[in-house]
């Protein structure tokens, strides 16, 4: 079998292309992309690029990859068709941009890139170097998100016309090692936590119209106590709770509240209302939780059947890379769902609650993609 583009295999019953994979980046998510990828037996990790050479060593050692090296030598590597760009957001718009000059079909993590400058740039790289360029999150992708996406679109809950969106506090200085990045631009929960969140309302209500927004800065700086810390102390660069209207292009209108700051809470993650119904959407930032739906009339909440099959395998564990596989199969011709008009529009939406506020009041969403394509239930 060679290792790029000109042989086949199976999975799920289609037929799909080899494609070698390079990763940028062996921190924290990188586990999760290479579990993933995986269960993507077309779609081989055939090497890994750090700045520290040593978490890039032993990350090839732990998942058997066979070849590392710096980010330049990934890029020459004639293999490698599909770059996976898993490094801070900081990092991401000129990576992309140098991988897609360098002939490679690029899936980034998100943010799209820190700033929406940076990203529309990469948009354009990826139209004027004809290569495909999609980003994260992946997760509407899974079980819950099309479920929901199913129960919409059947009627379910009638005409949506609200939704509401929280993100609760991750405390990333209790658990990453150098969690710097979360607290800058490109970071905090907005850009951070916040596209789940706004992918999973575009893939339900379709695109964002205006926003209108306000943010906060409760804390200047946090003791960071992850086990493996690598810095004692974060400086908090940016506003880290914000709040947001956004009026959808269906006119629906959602309510959100992306926090750091915000210890606990019992205010659900996503829920979305209907004229006959409600429907209440586990945490975006996961794949296989249950759907709830509450319809009119209905004296209880009661769960929705799947309308995929299981996105992540038992036992449950930090699972990435279905956008990577997703990015594969539109290169094979079927629709690209993760892509990067849909990343760039969510970043718009987000790039608006992060930096509007009441003062400048409402701000116009200068994208409107269609919605991603459903995913059909395996036959
Ligand atoms: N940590 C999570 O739980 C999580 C979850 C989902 C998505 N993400 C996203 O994944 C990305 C990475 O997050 P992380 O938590 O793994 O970060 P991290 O800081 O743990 O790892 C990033 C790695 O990229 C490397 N790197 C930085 N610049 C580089 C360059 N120019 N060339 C090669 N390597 C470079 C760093 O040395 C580091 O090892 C971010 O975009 C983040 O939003 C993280």
């Amino acid at each position: 079998m060679t290792t790029s583009g000109t042989t086949s295999s199976e999975t799920g019953g289609t037929t799909r292309t080899r494609r070698g994979v390079g990763i940028l980046g062996t921190g924290v998510i990188f586990r999760a992309y290479a579990r993933g990828l995986s269960t993507q037996p077309h779609l081989p990790v055939l090497r890994v690029a750090d700045l520290d050479e040593d978490r890039a060593r032993a990350a090839a050692a732990e998942w058997d990859i066979p070849r590392i090296g710096t980010a330049e030598d990934l890029l020459a590597d004639p293999e490698i068709e599909i770059v996976v760009n898993i490094t801070p957001p900081g990092a991401h718009a000129a990576l992309t941009d140098a991988a897609l000059r360098a002939g490679k079909h690029v899936y980034v993590e998100k943010p799209l890139a820190a700033t929406v400058a940076d990203a529309e740039r990469n948009v354009a790289t990826a139209r004027e170097t004809g290569r495909l360029l999609g980003g994260a999150p992946d997760t509407f992708l899974g079980t819950a998100g099309q479920t929901a996406r199913t129960a919409v679109d059947s009627g379910l809950i009638g005409r949506p016309f609200a939704a509401t969106s929280f993100v609760r506090s991750s405390r990333a200085e209790t658990w990453h090692p150098e969690p710097s990045f979360l607290f800058r631009a490109g970071g905090g929960p907005v850009l951070d936590m916040g596209p789940y969140h706004v992918a999973a309302l575009v893939n339900l209500l379709g695109p964002v119209e205006r926003v209108v927004s306000a943010s906060s800065r409760p804390e200047q700086q946090l003791l960071v106590t992850a086990a493996d810390k690598r810095i004692d102390r974060v400086d908090v660069e940016i506003d880290t709770h914000s709040t947001a209207i956004l009026q959808f292009a269906s006119g629906a209108l959602a309510t959100t509240m992306y926090s750091f700051d915000v210890w606990d809470t019992e205010l659900p993650h996503i829920e979305v209302y209907g004229t006959e119904g409600t429907l209440a959407v586990p945490d975006p930032n996961y794949f296989d939780e249950p759907v709830r739906i509450r319809r009119r009339g209905e004296r209880e909440w009661r769960e929705l059947p799947a309308a995929i099959a299981r996105t992540t395998p038992e036992p449950p564990h930090p699972f990435r890379g279905l956008g990577v596989a997703d990015l594969a199969a539109a290169l094979d011709g079927e629709p690209h769902r993760t892509s990067a008009e849909f990343a760039l529009h969510v970043l718009h939406v987000l790039a608006a609650v992060q930096e509007g506020s009441l003062d400048d009041g409402v701000v116009a969403i200068p994208s409107r993609p269609r919605r991603p394509a459903a995913v059909a239930p395996q036959a």
